[in-house]
């Protein structure tokens, strides 16, 4: 499988750690040998720091968009550390680099790319762009609730949901330079549009990963430790 993956800031770089990166490195090296992958990275607290600092000091919401972008792109470089020889060594700024670096055999990873989204709509982007056969979203919650499991009790997790039921949650949601939403509107719109796969899961503990992509290799999953996205109403 061609396997796109927005991988959140909040599961690779809550503080920055070089075990981490390893540990993620090595799961995601050892899912390479079966599949093409290409990864988007987050900014995690960093970026927020950074943009929340930057607002105080003045700047507006793409000046801050841009300092984001800049520190997805960092956590991008760290990993390529981290990969080692498995990782393709630049960082693809646009669309059209990530696809030429996509023709490689190296595992692609990159940051955020336009103001006005997150990293969540790059990947979906490149997701569609490139004829991804999954797209995945580790992020630190497993899965996309009715509200926010760490406000609400009586939060419900959904085990699957179609795009346009994605659409309709994504309305109300901010996006503001450094905003913190389960998964940003643009990107939801676009994986509507796009019709794409799309799994939400834990990915703070990679062997979930690893497992639900073990799951899709039979064949698209009915259930999952995450949520599924279906393309439409099925
Ligand atoms: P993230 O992609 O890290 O935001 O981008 P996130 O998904 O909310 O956070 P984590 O990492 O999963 O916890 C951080 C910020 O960078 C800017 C936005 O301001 C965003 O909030 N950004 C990122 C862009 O403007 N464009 C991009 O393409 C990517």
């Amino acid at each position: 499988m061609f396997i796109v993956m927005s991988l959140g800031g909040s599961v690779l770089a809550g503080e920055l750690d070089a075990r981490r990166f390893k540990t993620y490195a090595d799961a995601i090296i050892q899912i390479s040998k079966k599949h093409k992958l290409l990864l988007v990275t987050g900014g995690g607290v960093y970026a927020r720091k950074y943009i929340e600092t930057a607002k105080a000091a003045g700047a507006n919401e793409v000046a801050c968009d841009f300092i984001g972008i800049d520190v997805t792109r960092l956590n991008a470089k760290l990993f390529i550390a981290a990969l080692g020889k498995t990782a393709y060594p630049e960082v693809p700024v646009n669309y059209n680099e990530a696809a030429i670096a996509a023709e490689s055999d190296k595992i692609v990873v990159m940051g955020g790319v336009l103001p006005g989204q997150t990293t969540d709509a790059v990947a979906a982007a490149l997701s569609e762009y490139l004829k991804a056969d999954l797209f995945l979203i580790p992020t630190s919650v497993d899965g996309i609730y009715t509200e926010d499991p760490n406000v609400s009790k009586n939060a419900v997790k959904y085990k699957t949901m179609t795009a346009s039921e994605l659409v309709q949650m994504s309305c109300g949601l901010s996006l503001s330079a450094g905003s913190k939403s389960p998964i940003d509107p643009v990107a939801c719109k676009l994986i509507e549009r796009g019709g794409i796969r799309t799994i939400v899961l834990d990915g703070r503990d990679p062997k979930t990963l690893m497992k639900i992509i073990e799951g899709e290799e039979k064949g698209p999953q009915k259930e999952c430790d995450g949520t599924i996205i279906t393309p439409c109403c099925l």
